[in-house]
C-alpha cells in the first residue's frame, strides 16, 4: 500500500510516500526557519500563507522522489489536528482536493497519533505494548501503546511543554530561532551543576510535568545577571538542560515500571536533544530496557509519520469523507473527524 503523507499543523510543510506503513520512499519538509526567525517564534498567519506558496512544490517534490504518479497511489494521510488551524487547513484542503481528484480514500490522522508512529518507521519490529514519551513543541505526556487501541494517556504536562521551554529559555540567553539545538549547542560548553533550577514535581507521585517554574527560575537568573559572558550563558544552558531532561528520564522509568514493560518510545522534536539520548541510553542499560529513538529527521515534524499512521488506519479500512475538518486541540484518542465515509 502507497500511501502520501501531508503534515502542516505548525511551521514546516512536509509530503512523504510511505510503502506498507513501514518503509519511506520519500519525505520532503519546507521549514520556515527565514520566516519566523526574525520574530523569535512562529507567527500563525504567516506560517499559513508560507504553506499556501510551498504546498504543491512539497507534495510534486515527494511523489517524484518516491517515482510515482499520484495514480499509482493508494490513499492520502493528512494532519487533521492539533495545531495552528490556519497552517492545517493548507495541507488538509490540498491533500482532500487530492484525493478526490484521483479519487482515492483520505484519511485523516492526530499530529501526535503521528509522532509515535515514528516508531514503526525507526523500530519495525517494536510490538505493542510500549510506553511512548511525546516531548514536542507544544506537548509533554506519556503514553501507554496497545496494538489497535488509541493511545492511553498516563500524564503530561500542567502547563508549558518541554520544547516550548526551550524556545523560552533560547530567547532569554539571546540564542536564535529554534531555541531546542541552539540551546542544547550553547549548553555543550558549559557546567550542568553551575546551577540549581528547580524540577518540579519530580518527587511527586504520577506521571505529570511541569516546565513553567524552571522557565521563570531561568527568567529571574538572567534579569538578576543583566549582561551575560559566554560562559555564564553557557553555563545557564547546561544546568537548564539538566533540570529540563531530569524528569523525563525519571517518569518514563516509573511508567515503564508501573505498566510493566520492556520498552520505550521517545518522539517529537526535542527527542533529537542529545543530553537526554545519553541519560535515557544510560537508565536503558541499568534497568534492562529497550529504548527506542527515531532519528532527528524523524522526530521534528515531518510527513513519513502521519503517512505511517494514517497506513495503520487505512489497512483497517478507515477513511473519512470530503467533510474532513481541521481541529486546534484535540485529545489522544478522541479525534472528532467524520469516520467512515470513503472520498
Ligand atoms: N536538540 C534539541 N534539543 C531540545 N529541543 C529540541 C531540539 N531539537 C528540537 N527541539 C525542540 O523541539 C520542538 C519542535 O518539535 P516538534 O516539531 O515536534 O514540535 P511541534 O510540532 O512544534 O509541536 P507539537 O508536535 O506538540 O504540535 C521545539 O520546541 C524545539 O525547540
Ligand atoms: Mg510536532
Amino acid at each position: 500500500m502507497l500511501v502520501l503523507g501531508v503534515e502542516s499543523s505548525c511551521d514546516e510543510m512536509a509530503a512523504a510516500v510511505v510503502r506498507d506503513g513501514r518503509e519511506i520512499l520519500s519525505s520532503c519538509v519546507h521549514g520556515q526557519a527565514d520566516v519566523h526567525g526574525p520574530y523569535g517564534g512562529v507567527v500563525p498567519e504567516l506560517a499559513s500563507r508560507d504553506h499556501t506558496r510551498a504546498v504543491s512544490r512539497v507534495v510534486a517534490n515527494a511523489l517524484s522522489e518516491a517515482g510515482l504518479a499520484p495514480e499509482q497511489l493508494d490513499g492520502v494521510a493528512v494532519t487533521a489536528g492539533p495545531g495552528l488551524v490556519g497552517s492545517l487547513l493548507v495541507g488538509l484542503s490540498f491533500g482532500k482536493a487530492l484525493a478526490y481528484r484521483m479519487g482515492l480514500p483520505v484519511v485523516g490522522v492526530h499530529h501526535l497519533e503521528g509522532h509515535l508512529a515514528a516508531t514503526a518507521l525507526a523500530a519495525p519490529d517494536l510490538e505493542p505494548p510500549y510506553v511512548g514519551l511525546v516531548i514536542s513543541g507544544g506537548h509533554t505526556a506519556l503514553y501507554r501503546i496497545e496494538s489497535g487501541r488509541p493511545p492511553r494517556l498516563l500524564g503530561q504536562t500542567r502547563d508549558d511543554a518541554v520544547g516550548e521551554a526551550f524556545d523560552k529559555v533560547a530567547r532569554l540567553l539571546g540564542l536564535p530561532y529554534p531555541g531546542g539545538p541552539a540551546v542544547s549547542a550553547a549548553a555543550r560548553a558549559g557546567s550542568e551543576v553551575a546551577l540549581k533550577f528547580p524540577r518540579p514535581l519530580l518527587d511527586r507521585a504520577g506521571f505529570d510535568f511541569s516546565y513553567s517554574g524552571l522557565k521563570t527560575a531561568v527568567a529571574l537568573e538572567v534579569e538578576r545577571r543583566g549582561e551575560l559572558s559566554e560562559e555564564e550563558r553557557a553555563d545557564i544552558a547546561a544546568s537548564f538542560e539538566a533540570a529540563a531532561v531530569e524528569p523525563l528520564v525519571v517518569k518514563a522509568r516509573r511508567a515503564l515500571e508501573a505498566e510493566g514493560v520492556g520498552a520505550l518510545a521517545v518522539v517529537g522534536g526535542v527527542a533529537a536533544n542529545r543530553r537526554l539520548r545519553e541519560e535515557m541510553g544510560r537508565a536503558a542499560s541499568a534497568m534492562g530496557f529497550r529504548a527506542v529513538f527515531p532519528p532527528s529527521d524523524l522526530c521534528t515534524d515531518n510527513a513519513a509519520m502521519i503517512a505511517a499512521a494514517g497506513s495503520a488506519l487505512l489497512a483497517r479500512g478507515e477513511a473519512h469523507g470530503l467533510d474532513l475538518n481541521s481541529f486546534s486541540r484535540v485529545p489522544v484518542g478522541s479525534a472528532p473527524w467524520s469516520s467512515g465515509g470513503a472520498a
